[in-house]
Parts: C-alpha cells; sequence; structure tokens
C-alpha cells in the first residue's frame, strides 16, 4: 500500500468516483467515501483503495471517517454535493435548499473540520474542494444551488486565511457543464428526459475524467503552488447561459 492517502467525498459516482481511480494512478491510496456501500466497494476494490460508508451530513458518520482515516492523512477532496431541484426563488420549497445547504456546505465543512488534524500531521496536507461555476453567477431558477455553491467558494476563501500559517493548500476546482450520469438526474428527481435535455446538442461537454483531471493537477503541483481556484468549462459553453448547441 501507498503510504500517501487521499479521501474523496461522493466516490460512488461521477466526478468523485473518476477522481479516486486518478489518484490511485497517482499513486495514492484512496479511501473511497459516499453512502451506497456497494459502489464504493466495488470502486475500491477496483483501484486498491479503501471503502468507508459515509453520509457527509451526518456527524456521527463523519466521525467514524476520520476514525477509519487516522492519524495522518495527504490529500481530501470534499466532491460530495449536487443540486436538488429547479425553481423561481417565489416558488422554491425550502427543504431542498436545506439539503443543498447542507451536503455542499455543512458536509463540506464537518467533513474538513474532522479531517483537518490528519492533514496538517502530513507537514503537506490539500484540500480540493468542489465548487461549480454556479458558485460565480446567478441563473434563474437555480438560487437554492447557487447559493449553496455560493457557500462552498467563501468557505474555501476563508479556510485558506484561516490556515495562512499551516502545511495545508486550500483550493477549489469550480466546474461548468459535466455530464456526468446522475447529477441532473438527481436534480430532477429521476426524470432522465429532463436530465438529457440539460446537455442536448452538446457536442462535447465535460466528463468526469476531464474535472479529475484537473483534481488530480492541482493536487500534484509541488506543495508550495497552491492553486487557489480553477474554473473549468467545457470550449461549447461560454458562458452559463451562452452554449453552443448543434
Ligand atoms: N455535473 C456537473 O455539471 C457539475 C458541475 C459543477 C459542479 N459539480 C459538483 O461536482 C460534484 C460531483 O458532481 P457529479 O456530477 O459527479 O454528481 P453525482 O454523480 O450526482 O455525484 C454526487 C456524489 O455525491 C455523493 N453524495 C451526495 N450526497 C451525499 C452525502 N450526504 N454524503 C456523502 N456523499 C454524498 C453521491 O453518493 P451517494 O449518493 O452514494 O452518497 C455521489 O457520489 C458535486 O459537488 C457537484 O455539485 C457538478
Amino acid at each position: 500500500m501507498s503510504t500517501r492517502t487521499a479521501v474523496v467525498t461522493g466516490a460512488s459516482s461521477g466526478i468523485g468516483a473518476a477522481t479516486a481511480r486518478h489518484l490511485a494512478r497517482e499513486g495514492y491510496t484512496v479511501v473511497c467515501a459516499a453512502r451506497r456501500a456497494d459502489r464504493i466497494e466495488a470502486l475500491a476494490a477496483e483501484i486498491g483503495g479503501r471503502a468507508v460508508v459515509c453520509d457527509v451530513t451526518s456527524p456521527a458518520s463523519v466521525a467514524a471517517l476520520a476514525e477509519a482515516v487516522g492519524p495522518r492523512l495527504d490529500v481530501l477532496v470534499n466532491n460530495a454535493g449536487g443540486a436538488i431541484g429547479l425553481g423561481a426563488v417565489a416558488e422554491a420549497d425550502p427543504d431542498q435548499w436545506r439539503r443543498m445547504y447542507d451536503v455542499n456546505v455543512l458536509g463540506l465543512m464537518q467533513v474538513t473540520q474532522a479531517l483537518l488534524p490528519a492533514l496538517v500531521a502530513s507537514g503537506a496536507g490539500t484540500i480540493v474542494n468542489v465548487g461549480s461555476t454556479a458558485g460565480r453567477i446567478a441563473y434563474e431558477g437555480g438560487a437554492g444551488y447557487t447559493a449553496a455553491k455560493h457557500g462552498t467558494k467563501v468557505v474555501t476563501e476563508t479556510l485558506r486565511l484561516e490556515l495562512f500559517d499551516q502545511p495545508v493548500r486550500v483550493c477549489e476546482v469550480a466546474p461548468g457543464m459535466v455530464r456526468t450520469e446522475e447529477f441532473s438526474l438527481v436534480r430532477f428527481d429521476g426524470d432522465q428526459e429532463r436530465a438529457d435535455a440539460v446537455y442536448a446538442g452538446v457536442a462535447e461537454p465535460l466528463v468526469a475524467e476531464d474535472v479529475a483531471d484537473a483534481i488530480a493537477w492541482v493536487v500534484t503541483r509541488p506543495p508550495h503552488v497552491n492553486i487557489d481556484e480553477l474554473v473549468i468549462k467545457p470550449r461549447a459553453q461560454a458562458a452559463q447561459h451562452k452554449v453552443h448547441r448543434v
């Protein structure tokens, strides 16, 4: 087993699973964390990593993750997150907003808190938070998600300030449109047609591996190099509202 360890949350699908695979190729022993045991166990077996079932919104579950990781950790990728629903502020469902804040902000905070001592103990720790272009710009119907991802961005910035004298880098990778199997399906509560419409006509959207590649690049810079934020979009997405569809 490698002596360098990485934790990836939300490793059961999409960007998280691709990142776990990529970091394993870079020589890390990857702790794959998510709620669906079967998926992370299969992934851990494939990449020679470890699976830890974890709901990032549950303090007890996060404490168990920290226990399983132990006293030293090199890399934490806070990737667990996502969007739930799409609708005007005037008709928004507060429960959906709460769930988005819970996973994209509070979950990230709890996992970071629990694993920070181990990251400091490594002498050269790295935190990569997976934000979004939704954390930079508003779009109609997206306020619950954009508010949460603005939260991810600001928490990242604050943590970097607070850790300025500690051996831990704090980075954000913020993707635009990424065609993953589940992101839009989760957002639209399993409605495949609506999910497919998000990517309709986009000849080459980003895929999970593109973002994983960017995360691995951020992680593998020399320890004194902090990539504060990296925004990554498909060429077809010039802006949130301006997407080339054929
Ligand atoms: N796809 C895009 O267009 C896009 C763009 C910008 C940013 N992002 C961000 O990128 C990240 C990954 O997105 P994705 O496209 O790969 O979506 P995805 O395939 O839906 O993956 C989301 C992951 O988060 C995990 N997760 C959700 N709630 C969790 C919880 N409470 N505790 C632990 N894990 C939880 C899910 O696993 P379980 O259900 O097994 O727990 C899943 O592995 C998210 O933070 C998302 O906001 C995505």
